[in-house]
């Protein structure tokens, strides 16, 4: 099974000239505990803004670009969605980390979604699509801990894809 993790602004603004817009430590925590172990699945330019290979993950990235290559062990590049079928497929909690264009293209495909809302506006380039909320039911919602780099607050929600 898919799930999405991200965190966005109140606008939806999830990133700037390939770099996130805040530094939330406890946020970066979380994403470390829910991904490590799993698959992790990313598009290219996403992958290019971590800075390398996150340990204890695999990574599926997606390139159209037949010559993208990543020499790794734990990197695979797919060009199709038919490549990740086993993901969407398979029981185990595999996670769409971003961004933009794959969070569109794979969002019709998953069932749960870890979203930090940070209460406040950026201005960005890049968007979370809006939270369908016919589609998707909010099952918890806590408050982030204060973060003394940041004036903002945030929580810490999770959403369901309802029943048909
Ligand atoms: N706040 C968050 O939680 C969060 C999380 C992740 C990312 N971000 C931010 O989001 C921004 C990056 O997002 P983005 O939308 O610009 O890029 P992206 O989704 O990370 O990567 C886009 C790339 O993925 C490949 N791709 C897209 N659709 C494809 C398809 N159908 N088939 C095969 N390959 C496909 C293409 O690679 P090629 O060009 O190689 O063909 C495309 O250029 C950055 O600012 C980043 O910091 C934020």
């Amino acid at each position: 099974m898919l799930s999405i993790i991200v965190a966005k602004a109140q606008n939806n603004i999830i990133g700037k000239d390939n770099k996130l817009l805040w530094h939330i430590k406890d946020d970066l925590k979380r994403f470390k505990n829910l991904t490590t172990g799993h698959v992790i699945i990313m598009g290219r330019k996403t992958f290019e803004s971590l800075g390398g290979i996150l340990p204890n993950r695999k990574h599926i990235i997606f390139s159209q670009n037949p010559d993208f290559k990543v020499e790794n062990e734990n990197v695979k590049i797919v060009h199709s969605m038919l490549e990740i079928q086993e993901y969407i497929e398979s029981e185990e909690e595999c996670f769409v980390i971003g961004g933009a264009m794959i969070y569109n293209l794979l969002m019709p495909y998953v069932n749960k979604m870890y979203v930090t809302e940070i209460h406040k506006d950026f201005e960005g380039d890049t968007f979370f699509p809006k939270i369908n909320l016919d589609v998707w039911k909010e099952v918890s919602r806590e408050k982030g801990p204060k973060d003394l780099e940041n004036s903002f607050d945030y929580e810490y929600v999770v959403y369901e894809r309802r029943e048909k």
